[in-house]
């Protein structure tokens, strides 16, 4: 899959690669009204990784429903729709409104957003008010969906525990890890909103680690995220429990990074000559 934010709404990949060949994709955060983000600059290159506070700039649900999903619908690829709000009631009315819409196969909960001032991770830190969206998502739709959670707290696996317990049917992991840079010359932070989160290679051992846990705690599938550059590093997220992966940063210096992580994924099993993926998932807790 690609990850939410780093791929648009697919649709500015596809002149590029063969985008239907992937496994899914996963639109940039959505918000119930059309939002413009949070004051520039909103990107910081760091080692390894990049700072993003993007602030879920994005066009709205109704725009979505009324612009991407019929082209969406044309697609053999699924696509899932990212949804971000600042209530609970938010996340249930966008969920509502994205029920049965032709070319939407499903919804990423996104209660893992640092770089909001209300909602976003503010529901991911705690089980209580994870579990409260979640409920609300899931009686809101009849699409599956898929909760993404934040490092940003100190009990990812008692989130993750309770939003399975919540209805979630998938459970994505991790967002970006909240940071910082400053610029020595002026002596103010780079990016406008100050802090952001961080993504890229930079993040994979924690992603690793927080996957690993979490899939130990729960019977749900779940998906990896945090620094997938490569088909092999998306086989050790594999090993460590997940079903399937997101690829994210990457994409900005490849675009093509979510297909090569497939197409790597593919040699590795033809070198190890193993018939089903299944093989590997959590090859590495046994
Ligand atoms: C953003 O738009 O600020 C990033 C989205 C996210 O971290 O979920």
């Amino acid at each position: 899959m690609t990850a939410a934010g780093t791929f648009g709404y697919g649709t500015e990949y596809s002149h590029l690669f063969d985008i239907q060949k992937l496994g899914a994709i996963v639109c940039k955060g959505t918000t119930l009204e059309p939002r413009d983000g949070n004051p520039q600059p909103r990107l910081v290159e760091t080692a390894s990784g990049l700072l993003n506070s993007i602030g879920l700039q994005n066009i709205g649900v109704k725009a979505l429903i009324k612009e991407k999903a019929p082209i969406w619908a044309n697609w053999r690829v699924p696509v899932m729709v990212n949804i971000a709000g600042e209530t609970v009631d938010d996340y249930a009315q966008l969920a509502k409104e994205l029920d049965g819409v032709a070319g939407i196969s499903g919804i990423e909960v996104n209660i893992s957003c640092p770089n909001i001032k209300a909602g976003g991770a503010e529901f991911g830190v705690n089980p209580e008010s994870a579990a409260r969206v979640t409920a609300a998502v899931k009686s809101a739709t009849s699409l599956p969906i898929l909760v993404k959670l934040t490092p940003n707290t100190g009990d990812i696996v008692g989130v993750a525990a309770a939003v399975a317990e919540a209805g979630a049917d998938a459970i994505s992991l991790i967002n970006t890890v909240k940071g910082m840079a400053i610029d020595i010359a002026t002596r103010q932070p780079l990016l406008g909103n100050r802090t952001g989160g961080l993504s890229g290679p930079a993040i994979k051992p924690i992603a690793l680690s927080m996957v690993y846990e979490v899939a130990g705690a729960v019977e749900v599938p779940i998906v990896g995220c945090g620094g997938i550059t490569t088909g092999n590093d998306a086989i050790e997220f594999i090993m460590a429990g997940a079903s399937a992966v997101q690829v994210g940063t990457a994409s900005f210096a490849n675009p093509r990074a979510p297909l090569d992580v497939l197409e790597g994924i593919e040699q590795f099993m033809q070198k190890e000559g193993i018939k089903d993926i299944a093989e590997l998932i959590g090859a590495a807790r046994r």
